[in-house]
């Protein structure tokens, strides 16, 4: 008799529960949105949408661009040299690279011939490339302990990465010399942080085009100034008026310009300061240099320097005969 009330009322109640439920989800039905895009005004509505729309056409077009074959080759040099980081930086370098259609890495490193990790990392980086060498003599060289600014870095390499463009340039013929003709060259070294943006705004380079860099000469960032889609001067915080004043990452040559100008290179020897004025001297005055990034007013590339790692541990483990494998590649 218990047992059959007990049974009588979790029915009850069971029954009580669902009606409940039901009558609830009908007076939802009627109910009115309050969602905050209601309280919105229209023209706020209408903004956030064409924000929208921006992005998706931004992602349209540089999805349609990675498959693009038909744009401007960029050839990109890079100087490198053997220290704990550089697998690091390489491997951070690579994979912006990846992601820039029609990229032409030409890797130079600073070594007497090519060594195993750049090889091998080069084979394996999905990328076009070229790989050479060409060692800075010790007199040109920075040695332990010297401040960072003594000597010029990464002219010689530079320099030896120009000499095959040129060599590639004199043996072109038909379709390649035409793609050579529009193609571009820039000097991105290994330790800096480059947008993908920057890489479509200097694509399309007539002579020597030009835009800002962030976090560099002691400054937030440094750039040419345009006045009426011109630049006038250079902001910057050390000898405004070297010739160019503008670090490395900061400006890309049309390769035309260089095979036609065979005697434009980096002056291993240049002050501190003026290695880039050296190269550029010989291409362009500064009226003809074509500003990029919104006439100059964003910030595309990122002159980073890495910390270079402490080993107080592993020389002490070392002593012990107990270091981290040799054999390892890090
Ligand atoms: C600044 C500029 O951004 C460099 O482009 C310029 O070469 C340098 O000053 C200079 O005045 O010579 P900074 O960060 O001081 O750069 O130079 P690093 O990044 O140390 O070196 C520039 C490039 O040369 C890097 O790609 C680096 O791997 C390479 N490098 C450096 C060598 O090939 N050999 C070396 O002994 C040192
Ligand atoms: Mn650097």
């Amino acid at each position: 008799m218990r047992m059959r009330l007990k049974l009588k009322t979790v029915f009850v109640l069971y029954f009580m529960v669902s009606l409940l439920g039901l009558i609830y989800a009908l007076m939802q039905l009627g109910q009115r949105c309050d969602c905050r895009d209601h309280a919105k005004s229209k023209d706020q509505q209408i903004s956030q949408l064409r924000g929208e729309l921006q992005k998706l056409q931004e992602h349209i077009k540089t999805s349609q661009l990675s498959k693009k074959t038909d744009v401007p080759r960029i050839y990109v040099i890079t100087p490198t040299y053997a220290r704990l980081v550089q697998k690091a930086e390489l491997t951070r370098l690579s994979h912006t690279f990846l992601h820039v259609p029609q990229l032409h890495w030409i890797v130079v490193e600073d070594a007497p011939q090519p060594t195993p990790l750049v090889t091998d990392f080069l084979a394996a980086s999905g990328l076009t490339y070229t790989h050479l060498y060409k060692l800075t003599p010790k007199d040109r060289k920075l040695q332990e302990g010297d401040p960072s600014w003594l000597k010029p870095r990464g002219a010689e390499q530079r320099n030896e990465g120009l000499h095959w463009l040129r060599e590639m340039g004199a043996a072109a013929k038909g379709k390649e010399a035409a793609a050579l003709e529009e193609a571009v060259v820039y000097f991105a070294d290994d330790d800096n942080t480059y947008s993908l943006q920057l890489f479509e705004e200097m694509r399309y380079t007539y002579r020597v085009s030009v835009w800002p860099v962030g976090l560099v000469g002691g400054m937030k960032f440094e750039r040419p100034v345009v006045e009426d889609g011109k630049v006038v001067r250079f902001h910057t915080g050390w000898r405004p008026n070297r010739p160019f004043p503008i670090d490395m990452a900061g400006f890309a040559v049309s390769l035309r310009l260089i095979l036609t100008n065979p005697q434009a290179r980096f002056d291993g020897d240049a002050q501190m300061g003026f290695l880039e004025s050296s190269f550029l001297q010989h291409l362009v005055t500064m009226d003809d240099l074509e500003p990029k990034a919104d006439l100059c007013t964003k910030v595309l590339v990122w002159h980073t320097r890495t910390e270079k790692p402490k080993m107080k541990r592993e020389d002490a483990l070392q002593k012990q005969g107990l270091g981290s494998d040799p054999d390892v590649e890090v």
